[in-house]
């Protein structure tokens, strides 16, 4: 080893990849997040053993919580609804889940966190008390709308959210967080009344289904399921701002990361931690170690011995020009690019 990178090795101060995220205490800020990845425990325990700080579980749909208990048909579920979820939960059924939960708290140190699809504040929602029993550490509810209809306003819609959110809090002790989309007018006010309701992180943002079309069969389709790395730029702007807006909300980026530079990029933002998906499924399990090596070299190179010593260094309020984060439009670009 050249004498220099001795010296260096020996200079640079103990790293510690710790964080905190929704009041626990997490010894990475990689959380994999929910997916297909984390629904057994010897994938959890695997996830642990290569560094994560966190998992998010598979997320149960609340339709699925209310048919188990018999509370769909009274509803009025439309039949092709009736045959999916009565198939899935053949595989999937509530009570496994929970089983998963206890067992994952069993089997590993790390934070355990729940998660539910979900639309309503209706019936589903008292079984997040078991949730709690089970041993979860937190819940994440994911939730989301297409607003579509004409007749309903924004503020019935975002509506819709705030009593979701209050009546979980009703049932659990558990910290809750928020995965959402960025479809609001105003998503710094929106994730604000979420804080005041009592949801401790969000996470910005969830990727969802979207429709493509194919133009020779003329028909439509589903777009891909994985992410780019360049699909980390909404959320990047948006963990920016949100992180100066709404101080005292935990953030975990989600969406296109898929690298060390995109961590630390989302922690610059002012993100506590960030969860990964697409990239585990496309190179492997294995590739957290990588996204923890550049994220531990480049604080290395920095000279950051801490998440919290370089996060939000680079958030709405710290830099010098915050407009960037508002700018929508490419004005200097497009008059010059040829
Ligand atoms: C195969 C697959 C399954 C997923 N299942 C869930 C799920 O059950 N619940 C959920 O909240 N998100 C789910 N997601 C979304 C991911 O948790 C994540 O938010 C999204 O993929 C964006 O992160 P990424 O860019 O790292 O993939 C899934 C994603 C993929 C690719």
């Amino acid at each position: 080893m050249a004498k220099e990178t001795i010296i260096n090795k020996i200079a640079s101060p103990m790293i510690k990849l710790e964080t905190s995220y929704l009041g626990l205490t997490l010894k990475s800020p990689l959380i994999v997040a929910s997916s297909g990845l984390t629904n057994s425990v010897e994938k959890i325990r695997k996830f642990e053993e290569l560094g994560a700080g966190a998992v998010v579980l598979k997320s149960l749909f609340e339709e699925q919580i209310n048919y188990e208990a018999g509370m769909l048909l009274e509803n009025g579920l439309y039949p092709e609804a009736h045959d999916y979820i009565t198939g899935y939960s053949k595989t999937h059924s509530v009570e496994e889940y929970l089983k998963l939960i206890e067992e994952a708290k069993k089997a590993v140190t790390i934070p355990v966190i729940a998660s539910i699809n979900c639309m309503s504040a209706n019936e589903w929602v008292t079984f997040a008390r078991d949730i709690e029993k089970a041993g979860a550490d937190a819940l994440e509810l994911n939730i989301f709308f297409v607003a579509s209809d004409k007749e309903q306003s924004s503020e019935q819609y975002e509506k819709l959210y705030h009593d979701l959110i209050v009546k979980v809090k009703q049932v659990t002790q558990i910290p809750l967080a928020a995965k959402i989309g960025y479809y609001f007018t105003n998503l710094a006010g929106m994730v604000n009344n979420l804080y005041f309701r009592g949801v401790k992180g969000v996470v910005l943002f969830n990727r969802f289904y979207e429709p493509d079309i194919d133009i020779e069969k003329m028909k439509l389709t589903t777009s891909g399921v994985f992410s780019s790395p360049a699909d980390i730029r909404q959320s990047l702007r948006w963990v920016g701002i949100i992180s100066d807006r709404v101080k005292n909300i935990d953030i975990a980026a989600s969406t296109g990361i898929h690298d060390g530079k995109a961590v630390i990029k989302q922690i610059l933002a002012g993100a506590k931690a960030v969860q990964i998906c697409s990239v585990l499924y496309k190179k492997g399990e294995e590739h957290l170690k990588v996204i923890a090596g550049e994220l531990e070299s480049w604080m290395s190179r920095k000279g950051f011995n801490s998440i919290e010593a370089f996060r939000g260094k680079l958030n709405y309020h710290k830099i010098p020009d915050p407009s960037v984060y508002e700018r929508t439009q490419f004005m200097r670009y497009f008059s010059s690019y040829r």
